[in-house]
């Protein structure tokens, strides 16, 4: 019998680590699910789901049908934790099930990352761990447990395209070298699973500089963490959510994170590396 119903578990992403801008990405342990279900006649869909889903038939050659879709869960919108590419990729695999799976995993991974623009969260949502991608290739390590990813998301909510426009044209050879040498040692630290290398590790000169003009408190919510015996921190994507790394003290990083923020509201999370990637069921 055909399957009718599909839910697709995809997990949230934090991706470029600071200066691995476009390429660097960890799946984190937060989820949401996206349920597709095949229809007799067309449900609406919003803007996101729609493209996901013209962009599958598209591919595939076949015919369209109709579907509706459904997403609950704990990843927050517009927050630098990849929610957008949760949908875009619970639509794409979820309609590759219920139509027979005509694209391998591989080619889904493709379409989400053609709709996002960028591979550095769709890599880790496909595959779990920590991943480097670019434009040809993907790599990816598992992560241990014992790093702790500890996320402050502020209620504030940053719409990744506006936060592009503030990034600069071009950059001086000085900060692209400096932010080069620092997301290889990032890379290798992870390659390695030697953690501890990754204190001082994330300095970014590529776009934290810049987006710090939408959230003035970066510096000093990660200058807190580090404070409290993280080894490092960065912006999220594009933000809001600040993520500290620690391999210790994580409480006490959250605590320090947190009231760095003053009267802003804010949710906190201490989250494990997800080592699977999206699961259909
Ligand atoms: N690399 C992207 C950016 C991630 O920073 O714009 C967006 O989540």
């Amino acid at each position: 019998m055909k399957q009718v119903q599909v839910k697709v578990r995809v997990p949230a992403t934090t991706a470029n680590l600071g200066p691995g801008f476009d390429c660097l990405g960890v799946a984190l342990k937060l989820y949401n699910t996206i349920t597709i279900k095949r229809e007799v006649s067309d449900k609406t869909s919003s803007g996101m789901i729609r493209e996901s889903a013209d962009l599958f038939f598209k591919s595939i050659q076949q015919k369209p049908f109709s579907f509706s879709s459904a997403i609950q869960g704990d990843v927050p919108i517009s927050r630098g934790l990849g929610s957008s590419v949760t949908l875009r990729a619970g639509v794409v695999v979820g309609l590759n099930r219920l139509a027979g799976e005509p694209l391998s995993q591989a080619e889904c991974l493709n379409l989400v990352i053609q709709l996002e623009g960028h591979p550095d969260n769709a890599a880790p949502v496909f595959l779990g761990g920590f991943t480097v991608a670019t434009d040809e290739t993907i790599l990816r390590v598992p992560v241990l447990p014992k790093l702790k990813f500890i996320a402050v998301i502020p209620e504030i909510e940053v719409e990744t395209k506006k936060a592009r426009k503030v990034l600069p044209k071009t950059l001086s050879f000085v900060d692209a070298v400096k932010s080069e040498k620092q997301a290889a040692l990032i890379a290798a630290a992870f390659a390695a699973q030697k953690y501890e290398l990754l204190e001082n590790a994330f300095q970014d000169r590529l776009h934290q500089p810049y987006r710090k003009k939408l959230l003035p408190f970066l510096d000093k919510v990660i200058e807190a963490g580090v404070k409290a015996g993280a080894l490092g921190g960065f912006l999220s994507g594009s933000g809001s959510t600040i993520i500290c790394v620690s391999l210790s003290h994580e409480q006490n990083v959250a605590r320090a994170m947190r009231k760095a923020l003053k009267n802003i509201s804010a949710s906190m999370h201490i989250l494990e590396v997800d080592n699977k990637g999206l699961l259909v069921s």
